[in-house]
């Protein structure tokens, strides 16, 4: 009897396949980082064929080490980076150009028009976004205007385009299925999120041919099986889901109210909403969390598009670190920043700002900063920006949750940990299984196999490692949130 479920979690700077039990206890991972293009200033795009190699190389080795045999395992999940592009050929299967990440800018202008044109109500009351070039529907736009007859032959159907995780779908289907899941349609700028569809006017307004976009089903959902070549036997991806919801729903946060933040390359705070999609008039993002069973679960989400990024510009960048875990004794070795403030727009800021032409900007400098106080700053932005993120969930209606989930890299830092759960006043909680990514997905194709009977089996496969409870005073806060606020309003383009 298959017990195991193989989860591909595809990063915005690595790709990891990691090998579960029927507990959800992971018995192998391998993980390979692979690079990253830069064009042009703004510019970010990724190889599809790298992620395609890592993806069979580190799925073929997480089996191999764990001496699972592929018959044994019961389904395949997929978990991707979100909004990320790829426009390929249906006939052979080939990328027409380097997929276009979502941290890529060159869709700003287009946006510009959009938001000049009138289209932000639109877009908001159909998708749930604002408008922005972290959203697929300009990239795919800019690959269709600059890749020569491209978009006649999208236009005809010949092209087909997807997120991370409908590329790899069709690949491991040996070009079978062109499909994708609920979360991850909901970030193309293009999809309906209340009626579950592609909305046509967007699409014709945005310039993308609908030939050209894929299936959309739901998160549990038997999507295909793997071609009989790859993995010596065939096996079904039975879950899809966008990395960010994956890891609402790998933490357990199925009740309303429930809340998790993930510290990856960028930081995604999600708060669950139940079936009501609660629109935002603070400038978060509404989007399904899940769909099971055809019944959608809706979540709040602020979006940062810098946290770990900033750990990894310290060490490649700047150089005065040479391992992200460093920055931890670093932090505590000096008693605060000493007034200095990284505000880590380098990509431009998100949520709740959505300014795509801010760049980044230390604060404060004086002539005894050290780099354990930069390194500190770079950890303490991660914090205020989920402060803001937090603050606009309860100005939205919703009531500060009494705790919020952490997970990704950086919540093994001990030191963030606190910190954050004395700037939000949350208690901060993290689990046993940081991989909650990966666990997410693994929830998902394990429903859709039968290894799992439904949330209350996956709530009780949740274990907790440790609660930070606040203990900063309102006092003591005041003034260290006065200056973040302060220095995020120089950093906008649009000036303080
Ligand atoms: O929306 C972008 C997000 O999905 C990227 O996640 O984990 O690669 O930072 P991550």
């Amino acid at each position: 009897m298959a017990s195991h479920i193989l989860v591909i979690d595809q990063g915005t700077t690595s790709t990891r396949s990691v090998l579960f039990d029927a507990s959800a206890r992971r018995v192998a991972i391998a993980q390979t980082e692979f690079p990253q293009h830069y064009p042009q200033f703004g510019w970010v795009e990724h190889d599809p064929e790298d992620i395609w190699r890592d993806t069979l190389a580190t799925a073929r080795q997480a089996i191999e080490e764990s001496g699972v045999p592929a018959r044994s395992i019961a389904a395949i999940g997929i978990t991707n980076q979100r909004e990320t592009a790829v426009v390929w050929d249906r006939a052979t299967g080939e990328p027409i150009h380097r997929a276009i990440v979502w941290q890529d800018r060159r869709g700003a202008d287009r946006c510009a028009t959009l938001r000049a044109d009138g289209a932000e109500d639109l877009v908001r009351a159909r998708t749930g976004l604002l408008i922005d070039p972290y959203f697929s529907a300009t990239k795919i736009a800019w690959i269709l205007d600059n890749v020569p007859d491209a978009r006649a032959r999208a236009e005809r159907g010949e092209l087909a385009f997807g997120t991370i995780d409908s590329f790899l779908l069709w690949r491991l289907t040996g070009g079978a299925v062109h499909a994708t899941d609920i979360t991850n349609a909901s970030r193309t700028m293009l999809f309906d999120i209340h009626r579950g569809c592609w909305d046509e006017e967007l699409c014709r307004l945005i310039g993308v041919p609908m030939a050209m976009l894929p299936d959309v089903h739901d998160n549990a959902h038997v999507y295909g099986t793997t071609a009989t070549d790859l993995f010596g036997a065939p096996i079904p991806i039975a879950g899809m889901a966008g990395d960010q919801q994956s890891a609402l729903f790998g933490q357990a946060c199925f009740d309303r109210g429930s809340a998790k933040s993930t510290y990856g390359t960028g930081c995604f705070m999600l708060l669950n909403t139940g079936t009501e999609a609660v629109s935002s008039q603070h400038r978060l993002i509404t989007t399904p969390a899940y769909r099971l069973d055809g019944v959608t679960t809706y979540a709040l989400e602020g979006s940062i598009f810098v946290a770990g990024a900033a750990i990894k510009w310290l060490r490649d960048g700047l150089g005065i670190i040479t391992h992200a875990s460093q920055t931890n004794d670093m932090a505590t070795k000096v008693p605060d920043s000493h007034g200095v403030y990284m505000v880590p727009a380098f990509v431009g800021l998100g949520a709740p700002h959505w300014d795509p032409a801010a760049r980044g900007s230390i604060h404060g400098l004086t002539l005894d900063s050290s780099a354990a106080h930069l390194a500190r700053a770079a950890l303490e932005a991660v914090a205020y920006q989920t402060l803001d993120l937090a603050e606009a969930m309860v100005a939205d209606g919703g009531s500060r949750p009494e705790r919020l989930r952490v997970d990704g890299g950086m919540a093994a830092n001990d030191w963030l940990c606190g910190f954050l759960a004395d700037l939000t006043d949350m208690a901060v909680e993290r689990p046993a299984d940081l991989e909650t990514t990966a666990r997410g997905a693994a929830f998902h194709a394990g429903l859709a196999s039968g290894l799992w009977s439904g949330l209350d089996e996956l709530a009780a496969l949740w274990s907790p490692d440790r609660l930070f409870e606040p203990s900063m005073t309102a006092a003591a806060r005041a003034p260290l949130v006065a200056g973040w606020h302060d220095a995020v309003a120089r950093t906008l383009s649009a000036g303080p």
